[in-house]
């Protein structure tokens, strides 16, 4: 594998998906072992369901905080760390909840679909909250139920956020997507964003999916393993 040298790019985007955090022992969403092949959505992971059944919805995601909270960011994340300390402009993209990139020392993270460490009140908005249970499946000041702060099924992105993510990706010249199957929007678009900067496009993921032709060149091995070697 060709090493890239970091000084050649004025701002590189990574723009990562459940693959990253595979290594972590975090599963990933699609294929075997996958959330969605033991779980519903349909059940946990849409307003529908929480609109239902609240508690039920806040339990499978403790479940997910306890899983999570027993994992450890891996030497993929703490390479993309790292080069952010070294490196004038570094961009975390990614559509992963589980805050690993910030556990490894990453600053500078869009996060697409929320966060599995805050909680949202319809009428109080946004609070953090970490740590393996909630700290109240209730808002303290309006007692209405806390939802987690995530981009469910059929919810609509945060505007600000995604704007902030493909103003990032719009402005990059080194674009490398690591672990994700690309198949839910807005995730297919952002190579040809990055092209449209002349972005050199880097797809890291052991198995090919049907967005893989979208990219320049591609690692057929795991984020873990590639990344440290990438840009030692
Ligand atoms: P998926 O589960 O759809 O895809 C995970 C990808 O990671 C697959 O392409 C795997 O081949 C790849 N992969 C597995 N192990 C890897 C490793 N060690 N290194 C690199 N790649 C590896 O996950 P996402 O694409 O992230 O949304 O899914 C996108 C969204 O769909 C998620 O954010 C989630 C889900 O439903 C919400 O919950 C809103």
């Amino acid at each position: 594998m060709e090493k890239i040298d970091p000084r050649k790019y004025g701002h590189i985007v990574f723009f990562t998906g459940a693959g990253m955090s595979a290594e972590s022992g975090v599963p990933t969403y699609r294929g075997r072992g996958g959330v969605w092949s033991h779980y519903r959505w349909e059940e946990f992971a849409c307003q529908e369901a929480f609109d239902g059944d609240p508690e039920k919805v806040l339990k499978f995601h403790e479940l997910r905080r306890a899983a999570v909270l027993a994992c450890q960011p891996h030497a993929g994340h703490a390479a993309i760390a790292a080069l952010e300390k070294r490196h004038p402009r570094v961009t975390v993209v990614t559509q992963n909840i589980d805050g690993m990139h910030q556990r490894a020392g990453s600053v500078q993270v869009i996060e697409l679909h929320g966060s599995l460490w805050r909680v949202r009140c319809q009428q109080d908005g946004v609070a953090e909250d970490i740590g393996e249970k909630y700290r109240s499946y209730r808002c303290a000041s309006c007692g209405n139920w806390l939802r987690p702060d995530i981009v469910w099924f059929g919810d609509m992105l945060d505007q600000g956020v995604m704007a902030a993510a493909v103003a990032a990706i719009r402005s990059c010249d080194l674009f490398v997507s690591i672990g994700t199957s690309g198949v839910v929007y807005p995730a297919a678009g952002f190579p040809s964003f990055a092209k449209g900067n002349g972005a050199r496009c880097l797809e890291i993921n052991p198995e090919a999916n049907e967005m893989s032709s979208l990219y320049d060149e591609a690692l057929r091995a795991p984020a873990g393993e590639v990344l440290p070697e990438l840009f030692s």
